[in-house]
Formats: structure tokens, C-alpha cells, sequence
């Protein structure tokens, strides 16, 4: 047997003269004039905090996983992906830390809102649903209880939060910022793109609860940008342990969210370095989640 590469795990991206235009939660983000390249770190955020310990093969894991769903769904929408494999100079003297977790992709104007679909009653929407019997102004059935499936998937817009607590809105509110017509449109994509995929993944063992997507717009035409139904942006639930009346195990963070729980942390910043066992668990789980949902090991 030949002994496997090392694995690369990268918490934040350092190229000597190159600053990011930005670092989000997961992404380090450079600004190549027309186009940006998006580097998936192996960063992991709970309850809104970045932890300081990096999951080895989660960046991977997160861009190979979009471009599958980016690929699969192109005739629903036109995405922003130029390319994940070719990286322009500068860039290309760092191929070896940027292969399989970076994409080049066309610079949009991002909407100021966040797309949600939700086909279960769960988080935020579990939270409005039971205060108010409605999400984002939805009316929904008396009676559901936490984690049920809706009869028929919603759209429930967010505002994007710079703190990262985002906040729901209404279909009216969504509309007054970006307009009825393309409101009308991000919904109508929005759940197109929730079905098809939610249908996709049913039969292979998970429950796609609810995911979020952002769009842009370039020279008037819409794209579907950022990421694509990961475990960060969705709520994948184990089906064979489907059980509604509470909340679910998340897929992929709930050894994190278990251990964060266990030692009482208060979910204030800083956040607690993880043990290795938990740090492999998780890694095991977007591993699983990625060959589950492209059909084919992570490479
Ligand atoms: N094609 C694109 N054009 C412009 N902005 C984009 C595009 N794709 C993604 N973005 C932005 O890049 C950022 C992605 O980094 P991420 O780490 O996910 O940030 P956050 O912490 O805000 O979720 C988001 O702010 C997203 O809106
Ligand atoms: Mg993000």
C-alpha cells in the first residue's frame, strides 16, 4: 500500500504579498477585478463562533460538494463557477494549497437578502412558527410540532447580518429591498432549487430540512453565488433517525454542538479548542455527506 499525502489543513489562507478582500466565517475571499477566488478554509463556526481548531477535509469537502449541486441544478439557474481548477497568476504559484478547495468565480452584486427554503419546521422558523403560527408571514397548519415536515416547502428571506445573526423577514420586506419582480423570481428559483435537490437526497438517507442561497446579479442577469446546499448552509438530517416532536441530530456538527454542550461553554467568543476525537467524528461526517450526496469518496 502507498503510504496517502499528507492532508493539508488550512484555518486561513497566508500567499506572501496577496491580502483577501475579505475573510468570512469559512472563506478567505481574493478580489481578482471581474472575478473572485473563493478559498473554503477548514474552519468551523458553532453557534456563530469560529472555533479555533480547523476540521481537516471540511474545505474540501464544502467546495467539491457545491460544484456537484452547482452542476447538477445548472439547468434551474446559471451559477457563478469559472473554474476550479484553473487559478490565475499570481494564484497559480499556489496551486498545491488552493487545489480542490478554491473556485474562480464571476463577481456578482450580491442581493442584500438570504435566500431560505424550508420544507420542515425547525430553528428559526421552529421558533416563529410557535410564538406567531407563521414563518416570514407564511401561515402554516395548527399543530405542527418541531422538526415536522410542511405540507408544501416555504420561502422564508432573511436579512444578511454582518454579525451573522440574520434576521427573518417577510416576503412584503424582501420585496421592498430588491424589488417585487426579481423577489417574485429569487423565490420561485429558490424553491425550484430546494425541491430538486431535497428530492435528490431523500432517497439516499437524508432529509434536506431547510438550506440557504444567495444570489447576484451581473449586467441583469440573476446567478446563484456563494455556496451550494453543504452542510453549512443546510440542515441535513440522518432520515433513518427521523423523529419528529423535537429537534434533530445535525448531521454533520452535533459531535461539536454535544461536546460544546458537555463542557458548558457559553457560546460567547473565544470558542474552545475541540479534542481529536471530536475534531475526527465531524471530519468523518462531511466526508459521509459528501459521498452520500455525489456518489463518489472525497478524493
Ligand atoms: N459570485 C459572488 N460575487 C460576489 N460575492 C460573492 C460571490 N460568491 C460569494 N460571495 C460572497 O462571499 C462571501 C462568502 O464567504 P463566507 O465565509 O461564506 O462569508 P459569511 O461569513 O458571510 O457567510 C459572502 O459574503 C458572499 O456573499
Ligand atoms: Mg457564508
Amino acid at each position: 500500500m502507498s503510504a496517502s499525502p499528507a492532508i493539508r489543513v488550512i484555518r486561513q489562507t497566508h500567499f506572501a504579498g496577496l491580502t483577501p478582500a475579505a475573510r468570512g466565517k469559512v472563506r478567505d475571499i481574493y478580489d481578482l477585478g471581474d472575478k473572485l477566488l473563493i478559498v473554503a478554509t477548514d474552519r468551523l463556526s458553532a453557534f456563530d463562533v469560529v472555533l479555533p481548531t480547523p476540521i481537516p477535509d471540511k474545505g474540501r469537502v464544502l467546495t467539491q460538494l457545491s460544484l456537484f449541486w452547482f452542476n447538477l441544478l445548472k439547468d434551474v439557474i446559471p451559477n457563478h463557477v469559472l473554474s476550479a481548477t484553473d487559478f490565475p497568476a499570481p494564484f497559480d504559484k499556489h496551486r498545491e494549497a488552493l487545489e480542490g478547495r478554491s473556485m474562480v468565480v464571476r463577481k456578482t452584486k450580491p442581493l442584500p437578502i438570504e435566500c431560505v427554503a424550508r420544507g420542515y419546521v425547525s430553528g428559526s422558523g421552529w421558533k416563529d412558527y410557535r410564538t406567531t403560527g407563521e414563518i416570514c408571514g407564511v401561515a402554516l397548519p395548527a399543530g405542527l410540532r418541531e422538526s415536522d415536515r410542511l405540507p408544501d416547502p416555504i420561502f422564508t428571506p432573511a436579512t444578511k447580518a454582518a454579525s451573522g445573526h440574520d434576521e427573518n423577514i417577510s416576503f412584503e420586506q424582501a420585496a421592498a429591498l430588491i424589488g417585487k419582480e426579481l423577489a417574485e423570481k429569487v423565490r420561485a428559483v429558490t424553491l425550484e432549487i430546494y425541491r430538486r435537490a431535497a428530492s435528490y437526497a431523500e432517497p439516499r438517507g437524508i432529509i434536506l430540512a431547510d438550506t440557504k442561497f444567495e444570489f447576484g446579479l451581473l449586467n441583469n442577469q440573476l446567478l446563484w453565488i456563494d455556496e451550494a446546499l453543504t452542510p453549512d448552509s443546510s440542515r441535513f438530517w440522518p432520515a433513518a433517525e427521523y423523529n419528529p416532536g423535537g429537534p434533530q441530530p445535525s448531521f454533520d456538527k452535533q459531535f461539536v454542538r454535544d461536546y460544546l454542550e458537555r463542557i458548558r461553554w457559553p457560546k460567547t467568543p473565544p470558542g474552545p479548542e475541540l479534542p481529536p476525537e471530536v475534531v475526527d467524528a465531524t471530519r468523518a461526517k462531511y466526508r459521509e455527506a459528501f459521498r452520500i450526496l455525489a456518489g463518489r469518496e472525497l478524493d
